[in-house]
């Protein structure tokens, strides 16, 4: 389980999170929506050790991530997988190497030791799961952007980590390609029920994977809810999406 309680964290004069609370459950989808420059990407780092509060505590299993340091945070990193905002595949490697490169680095899937002559066949199966069957041997610079965040995702879930965070997986693509990557993560959700967090600005695929959204605005949590008591909150910014999708959130939910 995750807990943030009473996070403080300032930049000079710039306060971004202040008494920052949320409680995200075992196994559930989390969305924290929030604008551009709220401090999504601020609460990821916390979540993962690589950014400390000013004061509160960032607890994982209990475990505060704002305290562990060194070899202590290496080993508790091996529970996170996080897909970066841009992606971050690494331009150099092969999108086939690219998706070994944990199992490869740490030899460790699901919390467990594997055998590394069974990556090849890991890595076949991985990109299967995204839909980049057999593309291991082309380059990062060779895939379109829906590829290149399908890539990502299967060097992150490759190894299973208890603990999946995405930033802003849907950013950037086109509203279609959008929706597959939000089924994407849906589905690999349904399969491994790991404990997701996804932060991002994107009301639609929000309220289509979903089980509770949260609202960060002047740098706390100012709302959580599922998404369809969500979107009957009388907010401000609650109303602006309510505009966006035309009241529409079944048309949305993902019909499973
Ligand atoms: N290392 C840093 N040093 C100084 N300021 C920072 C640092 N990291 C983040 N900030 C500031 O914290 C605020 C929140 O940034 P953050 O990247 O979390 O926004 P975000 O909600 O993820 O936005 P976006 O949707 O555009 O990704 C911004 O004002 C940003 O400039
Ligand atoms: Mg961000």
């Amino acid at each position: 389980m995750i807990r943030l309680k009473h996070v403080y964290k300032s930049f000079g004069e710039n306060q971004v999170l202040k008494d920052l609370n949320l409680e995200i459950k075992n196994e559930e989808v989390f969305v924290l929506l929030g604008q551009s420059g709220y401090g999504k990407s601020v609460i990821l780092k916390h979540l993962m050790g690589l950014m400390k509060p000013d004061s509160g505590e960032v607890l994982i299993d209990d475990v505060d991530m704002a305290q562990l340091k060194g070899r202590k945070l290496y080993a508790k990193l091996l529970d996170i997988g996080m897909i970066f905002q841009m992606g971050a595949l690494f331009d150099s490697m092969t999108v086939g190497e690219n998706v070994a490169f944990y199992l490869e680095e740490h030899g460790i899937r699901n919390g467990k030791k594997i055998n590394k002559a069974d990556i090849p066949q890991l890595v076949r199966e991985a990109l299967e799961k995204v839909g980049l069957k057999g593309k291991e041997d082309l380059y990062p610079s060779d895939l379109s952007g829906g590829m290149r965040k399908r890539a990502s995702i299967a060097r992150t879930l490759i190894y299973q980590p208890k603990y999946v965070f995405y930033d802003e997986p849907t950013t950037g693509l086109d509203p279609v390609t959008a929706m597959t990557i939000a089924d994407l993560i849906l589905s690999q959700h349904r399969e491994l029920r790991r404990t997701t967090v996804v932060v991002s600005h994107d009301i639609v695929s929000a309220l289509r994977i979903a089980d509770r959204i949260g609202l960060i605005e002047e740098g706390e949590i100012k709302l959580v809810a599922p998404p369809e008591e969500f979107m009957k909150f009388d907010h401000p910014t609650v109303r602006i999406f309510n505009k966006m999708i035309g009241g529409d959130i079944d048309g949305i939910r993902h019909a499973w």
